[in-house]
Parts: structure tokens; C-alpha cells; sequence
């Protein structure tokens, strides 16, 4: 009997944004695995949910180096896999824990595409999770999208040309992993003319939260923490 695996999505920092059906799986598991920098063994994701595990659950931190080389990748991917499907193989079940949502710009996504492969047998179950640019959505009190407006989810981790290319088809754009490409996003952004419908946001629902819409200040702001993303609307942010 192979055991489950769960993707369990733990929201992005406020603990009060864990949903029941995660708190409920967290409790029941036999192994918990979460996702580290290679960096550091810090886990934001382990400091959300650590208050709900019954003491004694095993967690293990599993660390990704931040880099493109496929190579390093590939090899960081199959070590980690290897654990999360020994545990499986035992017939327990794990819970892999991801910030914001499991199935959005997520190390989970890898998990449970190798775990397929290895594995087909085993049982997968996605707990949604709040993502981070709701959640910044909210703390800035800015509308994601309203009436027939499109919604344009980009990635920022090579810079700012996602947001070149998707900026003419959409009324509203979140931008992630913005920290790395900084100033060509914030480039980009002024470029378009979108400075007044441009709001920052970092380590939303976390010590630390930071929520800037005035742009002239984010041009003059040192490199933004991992945890920071952008929404920009054309029509403006009160619109
Ligand atoms: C690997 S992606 C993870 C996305 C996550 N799965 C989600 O559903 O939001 C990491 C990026 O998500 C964004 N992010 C995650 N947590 C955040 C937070 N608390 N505040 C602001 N941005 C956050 C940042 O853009 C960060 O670079």
C-alpha cells in the first residue's frame, strides 16, 4: 500500500490564512516535508503551519538551489523525490507544504511530477491555498480584476519582457518574482506608462509587510526582498 501524497497549500505568511481542510490533513499525516533554500534552513512555509503539527510529526527540509542549470536542478529534484517517494513507499503519508498555492509558480509541481513518474500508483491530493497576490490584492485594498477585465499572471524572474509581451492583452497584470529584475521591471512599467497603477508588495501577511504604490519610491528602494510581487492596472489602482 503506497501512502498519499498531499500538496498542501499553507497561504502566504498569516497564519489565519490556513484553510481548515489543510489544518485538518496537517494533523493526520505521518511526514511532513517542506522546501528550504539551499542557502539557509529557513522555511517560511514550516513557520506557518509548526503550531498544528502534533509533536513527533518527522519534517523534513528539502533543499533547492536557486539557479536555472537544468543540471544542478534535475539533480536537486531527484534527491528530493527519492525521500518524499521512500516515504510513500513505507505506506505513509506525506504532506508537502508550499507557500500561497501548491499549483502556482510552486517547487510542489516538480514533486508531483516526478512522483507520478516514480510512483504512478500513489494517490495525490491538492489542498488549495490563499496565493500571494490575493492576499497582497487585500492588504492593499486594490481589485484583481472586475466586469470582462483579463487578469495576467507573469513571472519576473528574467526581467521585465513577460510583462512587455503580455502588457498590450491585459487590463490588469501581477508580476512575480520581481526582486532578482527589479529595476528592468520597474523600467517596463514606466515605460508603458503605468507608474499610478503600479502597487509593491512584500512578505505579505509576514513581519516585515511592506505595500508601496508610490513609484518614485520604489525607484529609489534597494533590492526588494524574495517575497515581493507586483500588481499593475491600467486603469488605475482605484479603478
Ligand atoms: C515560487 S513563487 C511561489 C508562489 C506561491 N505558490 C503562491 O501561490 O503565491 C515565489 C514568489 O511568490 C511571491 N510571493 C510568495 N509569497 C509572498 C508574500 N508573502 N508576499 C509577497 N510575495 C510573495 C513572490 O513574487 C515570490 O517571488
Amino acid at each position: 500500500m503506497l501512502g498519499t501524497l498531499y500538496g498542501i497549500g499553507v497561504g502566504p505568511g498569516d497564519p489565519e490564512l490556513l484553510t481548515v481542510k489543510a489544518i485538518r490533513i496537517l494533523r493526520e499525516v505521518h511526514h511532513v516535508f517542506t522546501a528550504a533554500s539551499s542557502k539557509n534552513d529557513y522555511s517560511v512555509a514550516f513557520e506557518i503551519v509548526k503550531e498544528h503539527l502534533p509533536a513527533g510529526t518527522p519534517v523534513d527540509k528539502l533543499y533547492f538551489p536557486m539557479t536555472f542549470d537544468p543540471e544542478d536542478l534535475e539533480n536537486a529534484w531527484h534527491n528530493n523525490c527519492q525521500k518524499v517517494a521512500d516515504t510513500l513507499q513505507e505506506g505513509k503519508d506525506a504532506a508537502f507544504l508550499t507557500l500561497g498555492d501548491p499549483l502556482t509558480f510552486s517547487t510542489f509541481i516538480y514533486i508531483m511530477r516526478k512522483i507520478r513518474q516514480r510512483l504512478p500508483q500513489a494517490p495525490v491530493t491538492v489542498v488549495p491555498g490563499i496565493t500571494s497576490y490575493q492576499a497582497a490584492a487585500a492588504s492593499a485594498n486594490v481589485p484583481l480584476g472586475e466586469g470582462e477585465e483579463t487578469i495576467t499572471i507573469i513571472s519576473g524572474a528574467k526581467g521585465g519582457e513577460r510583462f512587455r509581451e503580455a502588457v498590450h492583452a491585459s487590463d490588469n497584470l501581477v508580476l512575480m518574482k520581481t526582486y532578482k529584475h527589479f529595476n528592468d521591471i520597474l523600467a517596463e512599467i514606466k515605460g508603458a506608462g503605468l507608474e499610478s497603477g503600479c502597487c509593491f508588495v512584500s512578505r505579505c501577511g509576514q513581519n516585515g509587510e511592506v505595500v508601496e504604490t508610490d513609484f518614485q519610491k520604489l525607484e529609489h528602494m534597494e533590492r526588494p526582498h524574495y517575497l515581493s510581487l507586483m500588481i499593475v492596472k491600467k486603469r488605475g489602482l482605484d479603478a
